[in-house]
């Protein structure tokens, strides 16, 4: 992450000898240590110049930098050279692929303080001749604050709270800003800030920045500044999925970490497909109570089956659970008016048949009957009316 802390223009001093001309005034870059620093150095050609393309970056020493401490990098005859400096062996090379089309810029990886000081950007094409310079500074940033909790992926199932942690440690706790950014990012490296979430700013937090998660994220902790940066999402959607960052800021020091939010889809559902009717029998049949269900996912969790009885003017009282299916097995001999009398007429009653016959139905057995199927995301009931002639 760039921390580009500020380009200082200074008026064109651009050295300027025949007609290549630099258009990358002289600049001041400040990068934190460990980040990537582009130092830029476009040009342009004019057709005077005849001669072969010269490129040289050159790191600058001397009070007014008139001495040439290192060549960093060269392009000469079509060739890259970048392993003259043993210091940035590795860490340097131009920006662009093609550094003809006029950009000379280049970018060192992974920066040290001990990279800060003067360079020079200088492209010949004879007779033309021009250069450039770019102060760079490095900041040291090594120490002064840290994310103790590591990358990870956090899982949690739609609708519940998931806790996203940023543990962190700093010094200077008492004196100095302390700014917290929880961010969102997309792309295939996670290059791109999509949203931010939300924000810890100058003793204030900012939760409503990201219309999405509005009124769903909060800081878990109440003292930030004691090293809790976590966040909790209620609520958590399928849409929530993702790459967030908590970026933590002590001036000079700035850290993140990236943690991936799992959401599990739980859009279970059970529904019982016969519909309400009133079933009538003679006095000694065998009657058949039809309870067809399905169920989404279908293998979810144990499946629990009750057939009761009720009754009360609104079927509100439970008169008697007179045959059970849990946990694949079924409990029939609750009551002993109906004992042997009342089975499931399906053996595999996990494909979706909760239907039940009694035999021998007697007078007594008229009233309103409830099948309930229950697993692990609901839970439906139907009744059935049965109704018994003598
Ligand atoms: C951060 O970590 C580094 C290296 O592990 C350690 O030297 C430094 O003291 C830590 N800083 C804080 C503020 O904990
Ligand atoms: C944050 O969410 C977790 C569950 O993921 C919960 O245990 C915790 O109590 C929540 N914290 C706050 C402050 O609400
Ligand atoms: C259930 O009862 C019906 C008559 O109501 C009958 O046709 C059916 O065969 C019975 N089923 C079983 C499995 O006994």
């Amino acid at each position: 992450m760039a921390l580009l802390l500020g380009f200082l223009f200074f008026c064109g001093v651009t050295d300027l000898i025949g007609s290549v001309s630099i258009t990358t005034p002289e600049q001041i870059v400040q990068e934190a240590g460990g980040e990537i620093v582009h130092l830029p150095c476009m040009f342009t050609l004019s057709p005077e110049d005849q001669g072969p393309l010269d490129i040289e970056w050159l790191r600058l020493s001397g009070p007014n930098n008139e001495a040439i401490d290192h060549v960093v990098i060269l392009y000469a005859a079509d060739k890259i050279y970048s392993d003259f400096y043993q210091d940035l062996k590795g860490r340097v090379h131009f920006t662009s692929n093609d550094v003809v089309s006029g950009d000379a810029s280049i970018k060192i990886r992974n920066v040290r303080p001990a990279d800060s000081g003067t360079y020079q950007c200088k492209v010949k094409k004879a007779p033309g001749v021009a250069k450039t310079t770019v102060q760079l500074t490095v900041i040291d940033i090594t120490g002064s604050v840290n994310i103790t909790t590591p990358e990870q992926t956090v899982q949690e199932a739609q609708g519940e709270i998931v806790h996203l942690p940023c543990i962190f440690t700093y010094v200077s706790k008492d004196q100095g800003p302390l700014d917290v950014e929880w961010l969102r990012l997309s792309g295939p490296n996670n290059e791109a800030i999509d949203h931010v979430v939300i924000l810890y700013s100058a003793d204030k937090i900012h939760d409503d920045v990201y219309p999405d998660l509005k009124g769903r994220v909060y800081f878990t902790s109440n003292d930030i500044r004691s090293g809790d940066a976590s966040i909790n999402i209620t609520n958590v959607r399928l849409s929530d999925v993702g790459t967030y960052q908590c970026k933590v800021k002590t001036y000079p020091g700035i850290v993140n970490r990236n943690l991936q939010l799992a959401v599990t889809n739980i859009l279970g559902s059970v529904s019982i497909t016969t519909p309400e009717q009133t079933i009538q029998k003679a006095r000694g049949e065998t009657v058949h109570l039809p309870c067809m269900f399905t169920l989404i996912p279908e293998d979810r969790g144990p499946l629990f089956i009750d057939w009761i009885q009720l009754t009360g003017p609104q079927n509100e009282v439970v008169n008697r659970m007179f045959i059970v299916y849990l946990a694949d097995k079924v409990y029939d001999n609750f009551y002993q008016d109906m004992k042997g009398r009342v089975y499931f007429t399906n053996n595999d009653v996990r494909s979706g048949d909760a239907s039940i016959n009694i035999t021998n139905v007697q007078l007594s057995d008229a009233g309103t009957y409830q099948c309930g199927v229950s697993h692990d995301f609901g839970t439906a009931q139907r009744t059935i009316q049965l109704t018994v002639v003598g």
